[in-house]
């Protein structure tokens, strides 16, 4: 049966090609796998800076740093260099039943001290996901640990992006990554989306929008009952559903909240980790207080998979003492703290200090940031948001009632395609476009990334007029 749809889906071998060698071979994440047989895959096999050039040569301006992660560019030798160096020194090694390594005690450290709240302790792993995962269950064995075996729900947001294992995506709150996947998990609750733009009401302030929100968060903490809700996750920014800035006031106010019902907070910094926000931490840059810290993609700007989950002393406390009781804590990866990619973690964040990174970002973030809101009246636009090095502009059928466009329509996945015919890859998050290029990029490359944007997006309102798309 396998063979035969093997044999099904094979390209004729007389485009025996990259593109056919990949439709024969792979299952794409994030893809529609029957329109990738016939559409086939963009591909790249080189970068350099901002850049990257597909197997054609043609070269383009990586807006959204491939997946928000590569903060250093395409092209960063001291990384490749770390890797070697610490390939031939210790290739492998784990940190299991009481092993450790030089590199990988240093990269703890280096992480601890530039933690944006005090925390104790850092565990690590190899992605974003993994990161969530590992939260899910940490906060699980610190309830257990403090005899709370009720105490174990988490709050997540809808459109929140926390990961595709099966309870980070669960905490996930877009309809696709439940769907069919039989998700989410028991003990996750989905509470509001904080997008003012969105599901602010006609004449509502942030304020008011954010204690509204505030209060419905209270008022399901009591529905569901305190002693069962455990923890709440949050990206400062949520990257994945929209790009979605918080209101005015609303970490101050939810904070108030989780901490009258003693509910922790986790703060996802997997994308806003690392200077994306024109801090180190978008925990900085919004004022969250959290008690898990999750980060991963820029740690090494992406050159190789490593994520990690920094702990405040108190949940450390409480992992040690039920650890001891029952003899071991059985949680951990293979890859855990491996001493290749915590080499090179270890060397990106040098690099951040050395280059003055967050200065730059800080720098050039306003000129992004014009850059962006040049496209405020364009009749396709109804809302542009971002800070920092990271911004998106959705798209509306209608400007005055902020109407979407029917998702069916595709409207922003078309945007995307022409985009990428013009030079600048983004990405299509439904109908917002999300911007998040490297931190390395120069203001003439930002006005490069939106000349090459421009064209695209006229195309694009040409089209929806030609179908009668928008009033
Ligand atoms: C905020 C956030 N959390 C978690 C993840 C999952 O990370 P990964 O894809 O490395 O598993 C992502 C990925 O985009 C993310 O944006």
């Amino acid at each position: 049966m396998a063979e035969t749809s093997v044999t099904e889906t094979a390209a004729p071998a007389s485009r025996d090609n990259s593109a056919s060698r990949d439709i024969r071979t792979s299952i794409h994440p994030y893809t529609n796998l029957k329109l990738h047989e016939t559409q086939g895959p963009l591909v790249v096999n080189e970068g350099h800076g901002v850049f990257v050039r597909d197997e054609k040569g043609k070269e383009y301006l990586e807006a959204l740093a491939g997946l928000w992660c590569v903060s250093l560019g395409f092209s960063e030798r001291r990384l490749a260099e770390a890797a070697y160096r610490q390939m031939l020194k210790l290739p492998y090694y784990h940190i299991f039943a009481h092993k450790a390594h030089d590199i990988g005690i240093e990269l703890a450290e280096k992480l601890l001290s530039i933690a944006p709240v005090p925390m104790s302790k850092v565990f690590f792993v190899n992605s974003g996901s993994e990161a969530n995962d590992t939260v899910v269950k940490l906060v699980w064995y610190y309830n257990n640990a403090l005899g709370r075996p009720l105490k174990k729900k988490i709050l997540s947001r809808a459109k929140a992006y926390h990961g595709v294992t099966v309870a980070s995506a669960s905490l996930t709150g877009l309809a696709n990554n439940h769907r069919d996947f039989d998700l989410p998990i028991a003990n996750i609750v989905h509470v509001d989306c904080p997008h003012f733009y969105r599901f602010g009401q006609p004449g509502e302030t942030e304020e008011a929008f954010a204690s509204r929100l505030a209060e419905s968060l209270e008022q399901r903490i009591l529905t569901e009952g305190p002693d069962t809700v455990a923890a709440m996750i949050a990206e400062p920014i949520m990257g994945a559903g929209g790009v979605l800035l918080p209101p005015a006031t609303y970490f101050e106010k939810i904070q108030a909240v989780l901490k009258k019902y003693d509910v922790m907070l986790i703060a996802d910094e997997v994308i806003c980790g690392f200077g994306r926000t024109g801090n180190m931490w978008g925990t900085t840059t919004y004022g969250l207080r959290p008690d898990m810290i999750s980060c991963a993609k820029a740690l090494s700007s992406g050159y190789l998979p490593i994520g990690a989950v920094m702990v405040s002393a108190a949940i450390y406390d409480a992992l040690r003492r039920q650890s001891e009781k029952i003899g071991v804590f059985s949680h951990g990866f293979t890859y855990s703290g491996h001493p290749v990619t915590s080499a090179v973690a270890l060397e990106t964040l040098k690099i951040y200090e050395e280059t003055h990174l967050l200065d730059h970002v800080r720098r050039v973030a306003p000129h992004m940031q014009a850059g962006l809101r040049r496209f405020e009246n364009h009749p396709l636009v109804g809302e542009v948001r971002g800070i920092g090095l990271i911004g998106a502009i959705e798209l509306v059928a209608d400007k005055q009632t902020k109407a979407p466009f029917d998702p069916k329509a595709g409207v922003g996945e078309f945007l995307f395609k022409r985009a990428q015919t013009y030079g600048v890859i983004v990405r299509a998050l439904g109908d917002s476009i999300a911007f998040c290029p490297p931190l390395i990029i120069q203001e003439e490359e930002i006005d490069l990334m939106f000349e090459r944007f421009a064209p695209a997006l006229d195309d694009t309102l040409s089209m929806v007029r030609e179908r009668g798309l928008i009033r």
